[in-house]
């Protein structure tokens, strides 16, 4: 292993990592030596109100539904790289709970030096005179603001030992726009916005703050889009195919590192170009 990739003695924290991008970003982090704590909205052989998800997040609905939810098993899988790993249930939205997720942490892994702010909700699909003042809150409320607390949460014990590393996930949709999705857009822009100013604030202490943007990643929740849509999407790329979450993670692992011991306040898309001009 590149030493400098080495997570060997770091603490990570991953919100949103029941499956996806989450899920692939705790097992590179995992792989590459850190201890990690798996937190997410949902976890698995625990009692999810079906109904009140689904109103409350159509995608956290299916997947509860569908008992697609890997919280637990992403743990097991990090504890058999021979890292420490827990699965801790935690939603963004709720401070209080955040604070006893990271205190759990400090006793069973250590304190944080790496937090990945992951958890969104990109279900809000719709035409702008469509859009439902509830919805637009709750995106701001779990996509933004959960950044922030959670952040907040970990600044203290990080500033404190001048080390730490936060990466924050917005998209493509947060440079570029995103059609049909004013409140996402917004939000992920909105991340773009909250990583430069932290990253000035941070350098000081010995804390970078980047941003990763990924274009379209077969995730599950991508994988429930409609094959014209896809064949559309792949079209558009560069590399001409969705991007893997690996494909991701091994950037978030990289900012994660000590080779990135000098990249702060950055914006890095991983997109397969489709971001580019192509005419
Ligand atoms: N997949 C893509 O193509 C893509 C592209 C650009 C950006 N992203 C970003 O990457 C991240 C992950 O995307 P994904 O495709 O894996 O999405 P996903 O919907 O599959 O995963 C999101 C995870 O966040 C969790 N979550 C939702 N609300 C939460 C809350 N209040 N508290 C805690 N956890 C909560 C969900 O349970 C789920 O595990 C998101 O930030 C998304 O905006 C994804």
């Amino acid at each position: 292993m590149n030493m400098h990739m080495n997570l060997k003695g770091k603490v990570a924290l991953v919100t949103g990592a029941s499956r996806g991008l989450g899920r692939a970003i705790a097992l590179a982090l995992g792989e590459a030596g850190a201890d990690v704590a798996v937190t997410d909205l949902l976890i698995e052989g625990e009692t999810h109100d079906r109904q009140a998800l689904e109103e409350y997040s159509a995608l956290a609905g299916h997947f509860s539904k569908a008992g697609e939810i890997k919280t637990r098993a992403t743990a097991e899988e990090i504890l058999a790289f021979g890292s420490k790993s827990c699965a801790l249930k935690m939603d963004v939205t709720d401070l209080e709970e955040i604070k006893g997720v990271v205190q759990t942490v400090e006793v069973e892994l250590g304190p944080v030096d790496i937090l990945v702010n992951n958890a969104a909700v990109m279900d809000n699909l719709g035409k702008f005179d469509r859009q439902k003042p509830e919805r637009w809150e709750r995106d701001l409320k779990v996509n933004l603001t959960g950044a922030f607390h959670c952040t907040n949460v970990v600044w203290g014990s990080m500033v404190s030992r001048q080390w730490g590393r936060i990466i924050n996930i917005s998209s493509v949709a947060g440079l570029m726009g995103a059609w049909l999705q004013p409140s996402y857009g917004t939000t992920k822009a909105g991340i773009v916005g909250l990583t430069k100013s932290l990253a000035i604030e941070a350098g000081r202490h010995g804390i970078t703050v980047n941003a990763v943007c990924p274009g379209f990643i077969a995730t599950e929740a991508v994988k429930l889009y409609d094959a014209g849509m896809i064949e559309r999407i792949e079209k558009k790329t560069a590399l001409k195919r969705l991007g893997k979450p690996e494909e991701v993670a091994q950037v978030v692992a990289f900012l994660a590192s000590e080779a990135a011991s000098y990249v702060t306040g950055a914006v890095i898309p991983v997109t397969g170009g489709i971001d580019l001009l192509m005419i």
